[in-house]
């Protein structure tokens, strides 16, 4: 016996929230997005919209009451809501100053402490789905701040941080050949076709899934990890996440 599948994605925005869910939705799966504004877009694909704000953990027992309720249990769930500041290079710890702190708290909130939550959750779903059913996988969209300090990401590292330390389910990366971060260029058709391979997989495939678009998987074992990088290397000035 299996239960029909569900995608409950969370922190759908333009890029992965539009081209992730429109892979699975492709592959058969009911969709639920979940962001703090409702989208058009998300309408008139037929996505079932959930409101909620991620600085609040507390908001996500209420999500997946309402995506139970009103689309069925979520056979897979992918976190990849994002808060995004940069700090001040030449100083980054100013960014816990009494008068910014706030964007501290937030970082870890929606990077880290929510999807922590949001795992808790999901694993009580999956518990109640049948036995044949496929997916039950939890997926957080990270990068490479797990691994190396950059010094204008103080807050949003520490946040990546605590969810991979968490996230023994997947943490997926996209990586260039060489293993350095795609930033903006990150391309949300090629995560769609790697989560649903990740989501579907019989047996657990490696938690810290670091993909190419040339390879798929590839482990970059501590390959240039652990060091401090300069923020001021031009590539590193893109404004990625
Ligand atoms: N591997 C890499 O090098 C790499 C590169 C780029 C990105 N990434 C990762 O990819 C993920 C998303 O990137 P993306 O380009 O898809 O971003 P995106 O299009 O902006 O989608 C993220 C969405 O999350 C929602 N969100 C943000 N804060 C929220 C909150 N407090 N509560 C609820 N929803 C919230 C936003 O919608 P609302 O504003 O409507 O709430 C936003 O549109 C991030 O986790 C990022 O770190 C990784």
């Amino acid at each position: 016996m299996s239960a029909p599948p569900v995608l409950l994605f969370l922190g759908a925005g333009k890029k992965l929230g539009t081209q992730v869910p429109a892979v699975f939705a492709e592959a058969g799966y009911k969709i639920a997005v979940v962001a703090r504004t409702p989208k058009e877009e998300f309408e008139k694909r037929g996505y079932y919209q959930v409101q909620a704000d991620f600085n609040n953990p507390e908001s996500i027992p209420e999500v997946f009451a309402k995506v139970k309720e009103n689309v069925g249990t979520p056979t897979v769930v992918v976190y990849n809501a994002v808060q995004y500041t940069l700090d001040n290079p030449e100083d980054p710890f100013a960014s816990l100053a009494p008068e910014n702190v706030s964007r501290f708290h937030s970082a870890v909130a929606v990077n880290g402490t929510t999807p922590l939550i949001a795992i808790e959750h999901a694993i009580e779903a999956f518990r109640s789905l049948p036995p044949g059913t496929l997916g039950k996988s939890f997926i957080f969209t990270g990068n490479i701040l797990n691994h190396s300090q950059f010094k204008n990401r103080l807050c949003f590292g520490v946040g990546k941080t605590i969810a991979a330390y968490g996230v023994r389910f997947y943490y997926a990366d996209e990586r260039s050949d060489e293993g350095l971060p795609v930033m903006r260029e990150i391309d949300g058709l090629l995560a769609g076709k790697e989560y649903l391979k990740i989501a579907e997989a019989q047996e657990q495939l490696p938690w810290l899934y670091t993909y190419t678009a040339e390879s798929g998987y590839k482990d970059f074992g501590e390959k240039d990890y652990l060091k401090t990088v300069d923020s001021n290397e031009s590539r590193f000035l893109k404004g990625g996440r």
